[in-house]
């Protein structure tokens, strides 16, 4: 078994791999779609981030580290995504993830990102390596509770409208979301690349609220069965972030049929009558201590109880994942 980094011309090979282990061999285009666009529309991408366990011409393993930078507490601090994490069933338990993930940690030291976050529901394994879970809160709100809590409502002052990402649109939305998500800690801190690649291109519908004609609010959401994610939400107007929020939700539920809404508590509209939902599918690692302000981060244990003390202020949003 030869462990190394992936390349050029065994992308193809890369993703099929990919695509096989996680849809379990169903949905194949589904899945290679999905690694493609990840691969691609990720203007931060090396091939040289691409870990894998070649068994000969055969890869039997990989882990992806995704380059990003994310906003915390008013700086901009570095980070390793893990993604892609993916053994072929017949040579599982044979430590090859794990080797992988050591490689990949081993580069994030190297190139001293700050800190490593992950998408898993295999905390144990993870737990290994020291990424340990920071718990995050959304919201479930269904059609009745919001009906109840649009009624005691009238203000309307602006328009809800699909949008597309045209090059204006995105240009506007930048200038909101620098505005509106730069205030929390955890979004990906995003260039022009970033938006017309990764943001442009991931499933999803887009959402403006217009003001005179002009791009106040924005939101992308998607629907799986009868309940509408909002993936993500950005406002211009910090100090009545809510209405544009209530017109969305009014607009969704007129035009889906859609029973529930789940968006992340910490957007601040919690209503009567929501039920909170608790996910812990987000583990973090603290590669390489940083200081903030007078403080020194120095452990993955300090970075999680710096980020839970305000707990509303961790945001990530969907559009990001990995
Ligand atoms: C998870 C996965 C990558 C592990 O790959 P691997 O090469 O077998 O991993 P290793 O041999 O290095 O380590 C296996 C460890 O993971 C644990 N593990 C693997 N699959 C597991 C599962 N489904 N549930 C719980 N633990 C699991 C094993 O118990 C083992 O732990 P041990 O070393 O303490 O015995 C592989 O099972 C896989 O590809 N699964 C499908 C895709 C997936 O779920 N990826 C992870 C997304 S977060």
């Amino acid at each position: 078994m030869e462990f190394r980094t992936l390349k050029e011309p065994e992308l193809e090979k890369w993703f099929y791999h990919c695509a096989s282990v996680f849809g379990d061999n169903q949905n194949l285009d589904y899945w290679l779609d999905y690694f493609k666009r990840h691969y691609f529309n990720d203007p931060f991408r090396d091939i040289s981030s691409i870990f894998v366990a070649a068994d000969g011409s055969s890869i039997a393993s990989t882990v992806r580290l995704f380059y990003r930078k994310i906003y915390f507490h008013g700086k901009e601090i570095t980070v390793g995504g893990i993604g892609e994490v993916s053994t072929k069933p017949e040579y599982r338990g044979m430590g090859l993830a794990s080797k992988l993930l050591c490689m990949a940690i081993d580069t994030m030291k190297e190139k001293k990102l700050s800190i490593s976050i992950l998408f898993a529901s295999l905390h144990n394994f993870y737990g290994k390596f020291g990424y340990k879970v920071l718990p995050r809160e959304f919201c479930l709100l269904d059609r009745d509770a919001f009906q109840k809590y649009l009624e005691s409502k009238t203000t309307q002052i602006g328009e809800v409208k699909e949008i597309n990402l045209s090059d204006n649109n995105i240009e506007i939305m930048d200038e909101i979301y620098k505005l509106y998500s730069a205030n929390f800690n955890g979004p990906v801190v995003r260039n022009r690349e970033y938006w017309l690649g990764w943001v442009k291109f991931e499933p999803k519908k887009c959402l403006g609220y217009f003001i005179d004609g002009k791009l106040a609010a924005y939101l992308f959401y998607r629907k799986n069965g009868k309940e509408v994610i909002i993936l993500e939400y950005g406002c211009s107007d910090l100090s009545s972030q809510e209405i544009p929020l209530m017109e969305f939700i009014k607009f969704i539920m007129e035009g889906e049929d859609a029973q529930t809404i789940k968006y992340p508590k910490a957007i601040g509209f919690e209503l009567t009558g929501s039920a909170e939902l608790k996910d812990n599918s987000l583990m973090v690692n603290l590669i390489t201590p940083f200081k903030l302000g007078g403080l020194l981060v120095d452990s993955t244990e300090r970075l999680i109880s710096i980020l839970t003390r305000e707990p509303d202020k961790f945001l990530f949003w969907g559009t990001d994942n990995f």
